[in-house]
């Protein structure tokens, strides 16, 4: 098996910042109360006209760029997201063709915030194998249009966002690599979060008045599975690679709130200084957190070439993960 490694970052935000002011005058709610119990200012809301696979194509572009290779050399196109520009195709194959890269196998992965974490997964795979050489592995959200505007436990917490990776084979000691990834599902518990809208409820004026074309959460429960399966998994990965978690350069906590993102990071003992936060900025993107923020923290200089980062996610499902790389 090859070993694997990330060739280039990329991210891509639509530009119309939203404050938590905005929903003062929506719901009940306030400024106050959002920051204090989510660490949430601000998010990205994409205007109308626009799709997800508009904030996925500069985040590749970017990614590619960073990677030194053409769009032409993408053998593999993943993309993670539960908010694709339609329920078919995937967006994976739309983006191959605002990418102009036809020798591209594009599919989508739908595992809901895991979503990235499962596809860098799938991808490696396919490079390990040698099969493919140049993977674009993408993770993000438009959900601004399916977050229900008079449900203050969830319309707040949302963002439009996307980012993307290049995954490859290490080709010198320069390269990092990727150590592993450890996945999980629970369908036990899926409808604890989860978008309506597919066979189950076909489009039909009951199923709009019921309200059934936006996120449903029970926010609190949620949290509390957040918390145990980001810690435990986190941990597993760690175990795996015979780490601890003193020897982690950075961690990348999935983005949904920050009182989750601090106590998983106080049950590794890992100093707040190392973890990447930007959930006060964009919110919850979902499948894109991780990549947004990965290549955040790369292109401001945090994370540098050799850096053992870990990276944890939870979500729909319930799905969770963590992978463990040296950039
Ligand atoms: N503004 C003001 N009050 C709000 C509110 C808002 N936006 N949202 C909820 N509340 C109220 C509730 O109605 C409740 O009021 P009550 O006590 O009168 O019934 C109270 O705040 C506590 O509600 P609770 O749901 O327990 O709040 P919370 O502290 O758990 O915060 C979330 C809610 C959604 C922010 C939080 O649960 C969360 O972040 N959950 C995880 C989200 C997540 O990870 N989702 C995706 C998985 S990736």
């Amino acid at each position: 098996m090859l070993k694997t490694c990330i060739k280039g970052t990329g991210s891509y935000f639509p530009p119309r910042v939203v404050p938590n002011k905005f929903f003062e005058s929506i719901v009940y709610t306030s400024d106050e109360w959002i920051t204090t119990r989510t660490g949430i200012r601000e998010r990205r809301f994409i205007d109308n006209g626009l799709a997800f696979s508009d904030l996925a194509l500069p985040a590749a572009r970017a990614a590619l760029d960073m990677a030194g290779l053409p769009a032409e050399a993408v053998e593999l196109i993943v993309v993670g997201t539960s908010t694709g520009d339609m329920i078919s195709p995937a967006s994976a194959c739309i983006l191959q063709k605002k990418l102009g890269a036809p020798r591209a196998v594009a599919f989508d992965v739908s595992a809901g915030c895991s979503g990235w974490v499962y596809s860098l997964q799938v991808a490696q795979k396919f490079v390990q194998d040698g099969s493919h050489q140049c993977a674009l592995v993408l993770g993000g959200e438009v959900l601004s249009n399916r977050i229900d505007y008079q449900d203050r436990t969830t319309c707040v917490v949302f963002g439009d966002g996307a980012g993307a990776v290049v995954v490859g084979p290490c080709n010198g000691s320069d390269d990092g690599e990727i150590l592993s990834t450890h996945l999980h599902a629970d369908g036990e518990l899926w409808d604890l979060l989860y978008l309506p809208g597919g066979s189950a409820n076909p489009p039909s004026r009951e199923m709009v008045e019921a309200r059934m074309l936006y996120v449903k959460m029970q926010g609190n429960e949620v949290f509390k599975q957040a918390v145990r399966s980001l810690s435990a998994v986190a941990l597993e990965a760690l175990e795996h690679n015979g780490l601890t978690p003193d020897e982690i350069d950075w961690f990348i906590p999935h983005q949904a709130n920050i009182r989750i993102m601090e106590e998983v990071a106080r049950r590794l003992e890992i100093p707040i200084e190392k973890v990447i936060i930007t959930v006060d900025r964009y919110g919850n993107t979902s499948a894109g957190t991780i990549p947004t923020s990965l290549d955040e923290a790369v292109r401001d200089g945090r994370i540098k070439r050799g850096d053992l980062v870990l990276v944890n996610t939870f979500g729909a499902g319930f799905t969770w993960g963590a992978s463990l790389f040296r950039f």
